[in-house]
């Protein structure tokens, strides 16, 4: 699991190698805290990314949403868009064949709604939080069988959500490191044209949504990405329903910023709109003050990149608490990727997302 989010070559950035080659010659002492000052009203993320008609998103929690009043502030006041982190996926909304429970997803709605935020839903066709019982039978599956309880869970879902969700990662990390297919279960009792089918249902289901594909690494260039290419080249070429692709950026700072404006431009020339879905940058724990600065660059970069593509609509992060983060979890001995920290009290980390979108004059209006 740990390598699953590592790009294929492993490089130092420019800004991790200089503030590596600063820290050793200084012996740079781990970072100790160091707030930051949290915009509000006008000068929010949100506000400020408005400017340009860029969305601001957050993965959202909703263990802590409704439960944390502080967590519940941040979601509303800094983000204008907000995504699921698991609450869409199919093991939680059909924990048991046939019996759809949309709850956790229905609040996290409602409270979009109620705070006029965009939804990003997350996500239909993956190769991972299955729910059991499709676990169980997915082996002993026909093709048959298997194509119609994917066509019915993307009817059910998106037809559940229908009219609120702006934008839908229909088919998430299709692919392997080394560009081919990856072996899920889709691509073995379908085949790969479950890919294109999806695109085509879940248009069916929700004429409206934005249409994504979703993956990680394809930030970087190689194999990954070329595939990831290769392959919405040519639904655009078939008129399959596909509007955009997904660039997830979980960054980490021992390997460099990827060039993510030329990327996203470069498939934004196919017709398509691109957005980062997931964005966080993990470094080794504890932080030294040099880690931190390439962090910011991580973040910095990314956003610039966004803002001066004008097929790039959104740039979320990745939940914004480090108490909340997936990655201690996945990555043990690193964390602090996100804009606040472990008590949600905003680290300069935010202070860089904030400058950017405050000093982008002049960028495309989308
Ligand atoms: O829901 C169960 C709960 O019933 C159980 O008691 C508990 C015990 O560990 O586990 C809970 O499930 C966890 C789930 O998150 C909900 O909290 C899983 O163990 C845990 O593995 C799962 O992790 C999520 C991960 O996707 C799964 O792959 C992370 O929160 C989530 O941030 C992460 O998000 C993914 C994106 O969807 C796709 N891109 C990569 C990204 C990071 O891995």
């Amino acid at each position: 699991m740990p390598a699953r989010l590592r790009p294929a070559r492993r490089r130092l950035g420019a800004v991790a190698l200089t503030a590596s080659i600063t820290a050793a010659l200084l012996g740079a002492p781990a970072l100790t805290a160091s707030a930051a000052t949290e915009g509000s009203g006008s000068s929010a993320l949100k506000a400020l990314a408005a400017r340009s008609g860029l969305k601001i998103g957050t993965a959202v929690n909703t263990d802590q949403l409704g439960a944390n009043a502080r967590y519940d502030a941040i979601t509303r006041d800094q983000f204008s868009s907000v995504t699921p982190e698991n609450v869409m996926k199919w093991d939680a909304i059909e924990p048991q064949r046939g019996e759809l429970d949309f709850a956790a997803a229905d609040e996290l709605v409602a409270f979009a709604k109620k705070n006029k935020q965009l939804v990003r839903g997350h996500t239909l066709v993956w190769y991972n939080q299955l729910p059991q019982w499709l676990v169980d039978i997915g082996p002993s599956l026909t093709k048959q069988q298997a194509t119609q309880i994917l066509r019915q869970h993307i009817r059910d879902e998106m037809g559940h959500f229908k009219g609120k969700i702006w934008q839908w990662d229909v088919v998430n990390e299709a692919f392997e490191e080394d560009g081919t297919l990856r072996n899920n279960l889709w691509l073995q009792k379908i085949g790969p044209d479950y890919i294109a089918k999806a695109f085509r249902w879940a248009h069916e289901a929700d004429p409206k949504a934005l249409l994504f594909y979703n993956d990680y690494n394809i930030e970087y260039g190689g194999p990954k990405q070329e595939a990831t290419y290769a392959l919405v080249k040519q639904l655009k070429k078939d008129r399959v329903p596909i509007d955009g692709v997904g660039f997830q950026t979980h960054l980490d700072t021992q390997y460099d910023i990827p060039d993510l404006q030329s990327t996203m431009q470069r498939f934004a020339k196919l017709g398509l709109k691109t957005a980062e879905t997931e964005v966080d940058v993990r470094t080794t724990l504890p932080v030294t003050a040099v880690e931190q600065s390439a962090q910011k660059a991580g973040y910095s970069e990314t956003l610039q990149a966004c803002l001066l593509v004008k097929a790039c609509i959104s740039y979320t992060v990745w939940g914004f608490g480090d108490a909340y983060s997936w990655i201690p979890g996945v990555f043990p001995g690193q964390g602090a990727a996100d804009l606040y920290d472990e008590q949600l009290v905003a680290k300069p980390l935010y202070t860089s997302v904030q400058t950017v979108l405050r000093t982008a004059k002049g960028v495309p209006r989308r």
